[in-house]
């Protein structure tokens, strides 16, 4: 995390210094609407300049009291020795995500989530990630051939492209490769319509109402919530009626049924169905974008992966036993989530009274740790605006300890797919970067923008030029 001062001359005498975008800093106190107004429309521009050098900060909107934990020993504290009264998610994500997830794991808490954790975390597991990772490759180059026969120079909205990307690779895992591909369009074009109308500042919770307030949902959000889970049912009835893939995940979670899992009806399967397509679909797709565009603005960090693309893989597609020796293209991976974590804010409320390190904490108020700004935090990282991916080579510098680098979030809720999405995401980068380099569309801005995760924006337009080494390599 710190590295050297030598270090650091080096990159400025060859003129490698690059600072990629991040929201506006205010250094004066705001009106109330108008952090409400930041709330709802990009969370991380709430975070003050102050904020980021601060080990806890206490607000109070409204009817609600909440917690901003930015250190690496709270973060310890809140999230992995006190997990039994913070593991709960805040009102504001369990009332826009449940119409989708039902009680799916990711917004469950409690004895519900244990079962569910306990039945879905083996199947996505780090020791699982071998047998997945064949789709992730003949996925990735399945997009080589696509980009190729888009042609030198064509433009694509990168943020679609690597989201189609993960979508069909978690739909294939999830599925099954035959089901997957047919039913992939249709589940992430209805969950981008139901993100795009939900509403995550839920007021009633704002103003001190409890959780079985009605909130009004709108019709679009029905319509979408109408197409998702008409897919997924489909999906479901067929792996039932005995026409789905048994090493699919759904296939799997109705084997940990016959097993004997406690609590897997029909529904839970469905629900965990759709969680994981949700959790490891954007949030993998975001990583890779932006990590697109960071390459695409320093000539340093690029000359380095062809480099080391070459020398590793000597012109072929990589495959997972080449992962453990990709460290500079890991490297590039981990930065870009150090900068941009796609799930920017953890978010969740008090089951009960409790504090953190003193500081008390009542039953019903919302704690948030923000990976974004603690990843950012001065006296955990040298320089921690700029994109440096040699922070992660164990050679140069001491690994970030686990509570200071998060992420994956950390504690018992730590991403289950921590493993599956970095491995997807350096074989996908290395797949695609050996043949191609990309160019940002000149004049196009890029912006951070947080909705439920955090984006370079709602596009990303990049020009496609093929590598000439790769031109000439063997197919
Ligand atoms: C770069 C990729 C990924 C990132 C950055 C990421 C990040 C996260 C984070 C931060 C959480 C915790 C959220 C919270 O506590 O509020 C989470 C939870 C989760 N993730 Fe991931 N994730 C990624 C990929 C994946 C993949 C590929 C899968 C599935 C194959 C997955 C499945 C899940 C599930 C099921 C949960 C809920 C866990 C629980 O609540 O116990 N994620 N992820």
């Amino acid at each position: 995390m710190q590295l050297s001062d030598e270090f650091l001359a080096a990159i400025d005498a060859e003129g490698g210094r690059f600072t990629p975008p991040h929201p506006p800093r205010r250094t004066a106190p705001i009106p109330f609407w108008k952090i409400m107004k930041l709330y709802r429309e990009n969370i991380i521009a709430v975070f003050s300049e102050n904020d980021f050098r601060r080990p806890i900060i206490h607000d109070r909107y409204l009817a609600l009291d909440v917690f901003t934990v930015n250190d690496p020993a709270l973060v310890q504290e809140t999230f992995q020795t006190k997990h039994e009264i913070f593991q709960r998610k805040t009102p504001q994500m369990r009332h826009a995500l449940a119409p989708l997830l039902g009680d799916g794991l990711f917004v469950s808490d409690s004895e519900t989530w244990k079962r569910r954790r306990g039945a879905v975390g083996p199947i996505i597991h780090t020791s699982k990630v071998r047998s997945f990772s064949p789709l992730m490759c003949e996925t990735a180059v399945e997009w080589r051939e696509h980009w190729r026969e888009m042609g030198d120079g064509a433009q694509v909205n990168v943020l679609a492209e690597m989201a189609e990307l993960t979508a069909e690779i978690i739909s294939r895992t999830v599925f099954g490769r035959r089901l997957g591909r047919e039913h992939t369009g249709e589940i992430v074009a209805g969950f981008a319509e139901y993100q795009k109308h939900i509403d995550q500042m839920d007021l009633p919770s704002v103003l001190g109402l409890p959780d079985w307030f009605p909130r009004p949902r709108g019709l679009k959000v029905g319509r979408a919530l109408r197409r998702v889970h008409g897919v997924i049912d489909d999906i479901v009835t067929r792996f039932e009626q005995g026409r789905g893939d048994a090493e699919a995940v759904i296939g799997q979670l109705f084997a940990a049924r016959e097993e004997g899992a406690d609590g897997l009806d029909r529904e839970a399967i469905r629900n965990e169905a759709i969680v994981i397509f949700m959790a490891g679909h954007e949030t993998t797709a975001n990583t890779l974008a932006w990590a697109w565009y960071l390459i695409s603005q320093s000539g340093r960090v690029r000359d380095k992966l062809h480099a080391e693309l070459a020398e590793v893989l000597q012109g072929r597609a990589p495959e997972i036993d080449d992962v453990r020796r990709l460290t500079y293209t890991r490297a590039i991976i981990e930065e870009t989530l150090r900068l941009y974590p796609p799930v920017p804010i953890l978010g969740r409320q008090a089951l009960a009274d409790g504090d953190i390190n003193g500081t008390q904490v009542k039953r019903g108020a919302v704690v948030m740790v923000s990976p974004f700004m603690l990843h950012r935090k001065p006296d955990l990282w040298s320089r921690p605006d700029e994109f440096i991916p040699e922070r992660f080579d164990d050679r140069l510098t001491q690994r970030p300890s686990k509570y200071s680098y998060i992420p994956f979030a950390i504690g018992p809720r730590i991403c289950p797919g921590l493993t599956f999405g970095l491995t997807e995401a350096i074989l996908c980068l290395a797949t695609l970067a050996q043949d191609f380099e990309l160019e940002l569309e000149p004049g196009h801005e890029v912006r951070t923008q947080c909705r439920l995760t955090l984006r370079p924006g709602d596009t990303l337009p990049m020009r496609l030029h093929r590598r000439a080494a790769a031109a000439e390599a063997p197919a």
